[in-house]
């Protein structure tokens, strides 16, 4: 076929990089990306997505209507080299009136769920589960008032009940993500700002600080663990155990929440997949091999216990680092993105300046037999 004109050649020529451009597009689908806010499992992430939504289609229909009158008049009324001049227009006041009236109309019809999101998402239903969120450089601490137990990049919460986030910083200013839970909320020091959701899945999804903190921001990630009720009552009990607290009378199960049986299962690869409930007591019960021994003492003279807390409690005066009361069992280290398996936990403990440069953990010249101890040490710790 003989092509009239350069634009329809450039065109033809053009044609192999858009296909292969649309087939990139198709691996952009959701499922792939575990921080995808296009798949909420939450009533409050459902709000955001369905405005979302609505704009969406706004927006596709606006781009198609201007795209479609751009491309038509570009080639409708193209100039030929023995065109005459074109007649000149000054104005046209019907035109500019409907051309302003109708994207009036449009963020008018946008704004009524923008607004009724906006008052949605304010308000906390009653009854919400209260969790304290510490920012750190660069880890996130998570406390549990009621039951006074704390934990460190790892929030577990029970799936079917609401729970209210009160969050604050220790230091600079982030932005807490959990984008399947929730929109991202910034973290200032000395101010409180509030999140809340009600997870209707269980499993293992990550979530990611937002906002530019320093060289680290990238690797302050966490997890949100999300689990039953009555696994959720379980852990608590078992952190109870290891926190300054006696353990109290466990709390009853709430009734009547709608829970989905069928569980999205998370999105992010567990190498601690049996939740700490299940583990109960399993540092106590394990027998504990002349590595265990020896990583104690290291743990007691290398300087980790100088900011370091193995008891679930939160940061004491004094110390800097995350307590270590679960980190045996926590899916991920080093501020919630590398994954806790034993070499990178060893690694991690050896030389923290070469995994996560600018951290507050010094490298302390620690052997590789040295991170080995540590690493069955720390590992008995679920
Ligand atoms: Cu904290 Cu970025």
């Amino acid at each position: 076929m003989h092509l009239r004109t350069a634009a329809a050649r450039r065109f033809a020529g053009a044609l192999p990089s858009l296909c292969v451009l649309a087939l990139a597009l198709a691996g952009c689908s959701p499922e792939r990306y575990p921080q995808t806010a296009l798949l909420p499992l939450s009533d409050f992430a459902r709000i955001g997505d369905h405005v979302q939504d609505q704009t969406f289609y706004w927006a596709l229909g606006v781009f198609v209507l201007v795209e479609g009158a751009l491309l038509y008049s570009v080639f409708r009324f193209r100039g030929r080299p023995d065109d005459p001049e074109p007649s000149q227009i000054h104005g046209n006041t019907t035109i500019e009136i409907i051309w302003t009236l109708i994207p009036a109309l449009i963020l008018a019809a946008i704004a009524v769920p923008t607004v009724k999101g906006i008052f949605d998402t304010n308000q906390t239903p009653p009854d919400a589960m209260k969790i304290e969120v510490i920012g750190h450089q660069w880890w996130w601490e998570f406390h549990y008032p009621d039951a006074d137990v704390t934990t460190a990049n790892e929030m577990y919460i029970p799936a079917g009940r609401t729970v209210e986030l009160l969050i604050n910083s220790a230091d600079v200013v982030h932005s807490f993500w959990p984008p399947r839970f929730a929109g991202k909320r910034d973290v200032f020091p000395g101010r409180e700002t509030r999140l809340w959701w009600k997870a209707d899945s269980t499993g293992l999804f990550s979530g990611q600080c937002a906002e530019y903190c320093g060289i680290q921001h990238a690797r302050m990630a966490f997890h949100v663990r999300s689990v039953s009720p009555a696994d959720f009552d379980g852990w608590i009990a078992h952190m109870q155990t290891l926190g300054p607290k006696p353990p109290a009378a466990p709390a009853a199960a709430p009734a009547g929440d709608s829970l989905k049986t069928a569980s999205a299962g998370g999105n992010v690869r567990d190498p601690q997949a049996a939740p700490a409930a299940s583990q109960k007591d399993a540092a106590a019960a394990a027998p504990q091999g002349p590595e265990y021994a020896q990583g104690e003492k290291l743990f007691m003279t290398k300087g980790c216990m100088g900011c370091h807390s193995l008891q679930a409690v939160k940061v004491p005066k004094g110390l800097i680092g995350p307590n270590l009361a679960t980190v045996g069992s926590r899916s991920h280290i080093a501020g919630g993105w590398l994954e806790n398996t034993d070499e990178n936990l060893e690694r991690w403990i050896r030389e923290p300046q070469t995994v996560k440069k600018g951290v507050l953990m010094p490298n302390l010249g620690v052997t590789e037999e040295e991170s080995r101890a540590l690493r069955a040490y720390l590992r008995a710790h679920k």
